[in-house]
């Protein structure tokens, strides 16, 4: 695999370009430091409006020497006027030198395809040839990977299965073990259907869905659906695979003890002391054996002979060795088994055994492992599997099996089996909360909003991360590291931040960083500051975990000096006013490579754990809370496409993300089945499937609206349908009488229609605004929007809109002289400050661009000047570990202060050094 890149000359680069006028060169550069290795990458683009089109325009990328490199691309966004607004971006390995910077052009022309990939379909299976590996999918049966073949002929693994172990109870404690009956089950994966990539030039993506089926049948429904995308690179001996499952089982009787990916690594023929097995310790580190030791005997084969095993290495011929071993070579163990399991985020444990029915050997552990195992031979080869995050997505594992058969077993746990069950069941019993009533004073008490019945965790999902290696012979030790580094931060490609800026793609409410003055210097220092400490949060406060990790808590306990994890609506932070676009938006201005696996990470979370996938509430997300499904606040402001669209497109179109943005489309519906207003409706009205539903203008409205405006971006295949919506959805509004302050409309689900809400069914106009209504990606989604329609917009839209924007925090005066009444007592008037510096960039008004930066420094529930700014070691008897505590800091107050600081910066910076405030 470290050969020289022989195969390069021989693709043509697959561009038929005449250049001219358009042509555009944009560089790109690796995010963090330049790899030492790459197994084939995708990364995203955005092009300015009206400059490029898809059927005209030829791509191509070249290395600092100017050297072409085959090259994919495929759009994954069009403007409004058809011109292409995000591109994906396909290049495979990189293997003789990888340099910090890479060219893309565009130009006239239209981009051929590359040639690289092979793949071959039959009815039976996929089978895709990278030119360093051959890897098949059947389409039918138990195995997701058929066979993974390398050049030199090797099969180095087969029959890859998903497998999964369930139990149907949990013994409470330890003494209820004896009279618990617990019925213990095996599932593993049934193919339903696999299907491949389009256009596989540089990159071939293969994807097999199905569910987890019972290996004694009848014995239990196949359940645990799962899509698993395979992504193989031309040139390239590595695999990406992501691996994504949908709970769709019971949290009563389905308790998940064991989920993982398995892999059969043929070893027949292989003497057992040229067998190695890897363990991954931490950073790059690795347990060394092999499965028949010849080291550390009483006598001594032969130096060389040890040093080749450690090596990997074929060992000299046996006849060679001191006759003193090779003569009792009966007498040494044969290790068939090995486990790692990490149970924690703190500590790994490993064993081996010689072989079931006989005792399991303590093998020295550590702390965190970085999971790239690797089980093969020195003459047959073998494989090396990897989940990224391992450490961070604890209980996770790994184990090898039957090492000395003719065939041994490689299993990753997504799920360790020595952990204690996946238990899904509510962590209170109701406390006896059956009335609206004492709902509603519990709910004044923890935060929680608790509702019997939907503190369900059906149809919520998690995305895993694997890359696997093949190898025709043991690799070295170091090579193995480099993998290692590679699985668990795998090279992202990027443009720099000035370059997106300039092409509007992601809006233009955000800039570069601003230190043209004091004011602003602060502000950066401020946001630096945030971000840090919540890297250092995640740490200190182990968010780490198989459904947790990517995610924040809410609100702190001074008293406790933790995090409130256990008080109601003040725990997980699923996405509640926004980090998510926070942390995007920071990243965007700043190219930072820490805060794009912050957010990265974060996507992966509350996409997946904190929304419903399938089911009556598909589309639907919950609010915060002491576990990430158990609020009854269902609502579409937790899934808010908006919060993945940034990772979508910066990635090249991530599939998976790409099928979240689809199920997002159906969200509509739910409001047939679920009233989000249910809890303080007063007029009985109560949701029917496919009849009109009263929508708020904010946290409903947005979420849709981003679904929608998405859609037509992509030109996916409900794009008319959802332009429609979009744009019929936007009309109503723009025809209310108090456009936006009227807070909620009628929402007809048939044909897209906005209907004055049922209180005011005459559209006389009334005022209802809530705080909540544009904290959840409304400014971002709104903005993004007008500028996507331009002049087509729909007429008086942008206009209720600025309306919105001037009198969220304008005075009572103003707001009754405008809409005959006050709003009322508002809050969260720092993160609305964005809301008026919108207005006043709008406007060109420096008189509102100054009270902007005065809602911005002087409130009363977002952070002040006069904050400390810094946080504070906690050590010693006081706390569980010492920590970094900042106790004026809450999840909230931080999202909305970044998104105020990054948008009026950008919006209204120039009034910021002559203001009098803060
Ligand atoms: C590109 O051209 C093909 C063939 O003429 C056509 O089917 C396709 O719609 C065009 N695509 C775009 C984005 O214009
Ligand atoms: C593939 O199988 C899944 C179930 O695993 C099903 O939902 C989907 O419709 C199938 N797709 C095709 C193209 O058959
Ligand atoms: C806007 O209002 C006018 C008149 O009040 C009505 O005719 C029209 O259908 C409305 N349009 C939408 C999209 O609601
Ligand atoms: C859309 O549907 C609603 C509810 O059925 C109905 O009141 C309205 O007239 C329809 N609008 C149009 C333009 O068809
Ligand atoms: C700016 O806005 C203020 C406050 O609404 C208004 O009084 C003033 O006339 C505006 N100035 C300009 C130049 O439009
Ligand atoms: C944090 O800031 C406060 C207020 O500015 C100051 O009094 C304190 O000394 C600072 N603490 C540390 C650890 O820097």
């Amino acid at each position: 695999m470290w050969s020289t890149l022989l195969l390069l000359g021989a693709f043509a680069p697959g561009v038929l370009s005449v250049p001219g006028a358009g042509d555009d060169t944009v560089e790109v550069h690796w995010v963090g430091d330049t790899p030492k290795y790459t197994a084939g990458a995708t990364f995203g683009l955005p092009w300015p409006e009206g400059k490029h089109h898809f059927n005209s325009t030829a791509f191509g990328i070249s290395s600092d020497a100017g050297d072409e490199i085959p090259l994919q691309s495929w759009v994954t966004g069009y403007w409004r006027d058809g011109s292409i607004k995000w591109t994906g971006h396909a290049i495979p390995p990189l293997e003789e030198s990888v340099d910090e910077r890479y060219t893309v052009t565009a130009r006239r022309g239209h981009s051929g395809s590359a040639p690289g990939v092979d793949v071959a379909q039959s009815k039976d299976e996929v089978v895709v040839d990278t030119g360093k590996i051959t890897v098949s999918f059947p389409k039918h049966g138990s195995s997701i990977v058929g066979s993974i073949k390398t050049a030199g002929g090797k099969v180095v693994g087969q029959n890859g299965r998903l497998v999964l172990h369930t139990q149907s109870v949990v013994a409470e404690d330890v003494a209820a073990r004896a009279n618990t009956a617990i019925e213990y089950l095996n599932f593993e994966s049934k193919v339903d259907n696999v299907t491949v990539s389009e256009e596989a030039g540089v990159r071939a993506l293969v994807t097999v869905r199905g569910t987890h089926a019972p290996t004694t049948p009848g014995a239990h429904d196949a359940w645990l659906q799962f899509v698993v995308r395979f992504y193989l690179y031309a040139n390239s001996d590595a695999v990406r695979v992501v691996h994504s499952i949908v709970f769709d089982g019971d949290a009563d009787s389905d308790f998940v003890s064991g989920l993982g990916i398995q892999f059969q690594v043929p070893l027949k023929g292989e003497e057992l002391y040229n067998r190695h097995v890897r363990i991954p310790g931490e950073e790059g580190g690795f347990l060394h054996e092999a499965v028949q030791g010849i080291t550390g005997l009483r006598r001594d084969p032969a130096e060389e002979v040890r040093l080749a095993q450690v090596e990997g290495a074929q060992l000299p011929d046996i006849s060679t060795w001191d006759e003193r071993v090779s003569s009792r070579m009966q007498w040494i163990p044969v290790w068939n088994d090995y486990k790692l399991s990490q149970l924690s985020p703190d500590g790994f444990t490993i064993h081996k055994r010689t072989k079931a029915g006989q005792s399991w050997v303590t093998v020295p552990g550590g702390t965190r492992s970085h999971g790239l195992t690797y089980l093969g031979g020195a003459t047959k080869g073998g494989i090396a599997v990897g989940l990224r995050d391992f450490w961070k997505r604890y209980p996770s594992g790994v184990e090898i099996g039957n090492a000395g058969a003719d065939e041994g077993q490689l299993t990753v746990w997504l799920y360790s089996p020595d952990a204690a069950p996946l238990d899904l069941r509510p962590f209170h019993d109701g406390m006896g909360q059956d009335t609206y009533e004492k709902q509603l004073d519990a709910l004044e008490i923890t935060y929680e909003d608790y509702e019997p019945g939907f503190n369900t965790p059906f149809g919520i999902a998690r995305t895993s991360e694997l890359y696997l290696y093949a190898f025709d012979a043991t690799p070295a030790a170091d090579d193995l590291a480099t993998l290692s580094k590679h699985t668990n931060e795998p090279p992202v490609l990027a443009a720099d931040p000035s370059y997106i800026r300039e092409t509007k793609a992601l809006g233009s409410y955000w800039g570069l960083p601003d230190t043209t003055n004091d004011k602003a210097a602060t502000i950066e220092d401020h946001l630096d500051f945030l971000v840090r400490f919540y890297e250092g949060q995640v740490e200190d406060r182990r968010w780490y975990g198989f459904l947790d990790y990517g995610d924040y808590m809410h609100t702190y306990d001074e008293d406790r000096h933790i995090w409130r994890y256990d008080v109601g609506g003040y725990a997980w932070d699923n996405s509640e006013l926004s980090p998510d676009l926070f942390l995007w938006q920071y990243y965007l201005r700043t190219g930072r490579p820490d805060v794009y696996r912050l957010a990265e990470a974060l996507t992966r979370h509350t996409g997946e754990v904190d929304v419903y996938h399938i089911g009556d509430w598909k589309g639907l997300g919950t609010r915060h809370g002491v576990q990430h499904f158990a609020d009854s606040a269902k609502q579409v402001r937790i899934t808010q496409p908006q919060y993945r669209k940034y990772f979508f497109y910066l990635s090249g179109g991530d599939e998976r993300v790409g099928e979240l943005l689809q199920e997002a489309l159906d969200t509509d519906k739910t409001y047939g089945v679920l009233d989000p207003q249910r809890k303080v409706r007063e007029d009985g009205w109560v949701p029917t499937p496919g009849q009109p539903a009263a929508i708020s203008l904010g946290t409903d409205w947005a979420g849709l609206a981003a679904g929608w405006l998405l859609e037509w971006e992509r030109r996916g295949p409900r794009w008319q349908e959802a332009r429609h919506k979009l744009t019929q959805t936007a009309r109503g509004i723009a025809n209310l009488t108090n456009g936006f302050v009227t807070g909620s409309g009628l929402y007809a689900i048939t044909n897209g229609t906005l209907l004055p809400p049922p209180e005011d069914p005459n559209n006389d106009g009334i005022v209802a605004v809530s705080h909540l209504n544009a904290v959840f990606g409304m400014p971002e989604v709104v903005s993004e929007l007008l500028e996507y329609w331009g002049s087509d917009a729909p007429a008086g839209l942008r206009d209720v809109w600025l309306d919105y924007c001037y009198f969220y925090s304008a005075t009572e005066g103003e707001q009754e002289a405008r809409y005959g009444e006050s709003f009322g007592a508002l809050n969260l008037i720092q993160g609305h400050s964005r809301l008026t510096a919108y207005f006043a960039n709008h406007a060109d008004n420096a008189t509102v661009a100054e009270r902007a930066w005065d809602e911005f420094y002087n409130n009363e529930d977002g952070f002040t000047e006069d904050d400390p700014w810094n946080s504070t070691v906690i050590d010693g008897s006081a706390v569980l570990i010492p920590v970094d505590e900042a106790s004026w800091v809450s999840t909230n107050a931080v999202a909305q202060y970044g998104l105020a600081a990054i948008q009026n910066l950008a919006l209204v910076g120039g009034a910021l050094a002559g203001s009098p405030y803060p």
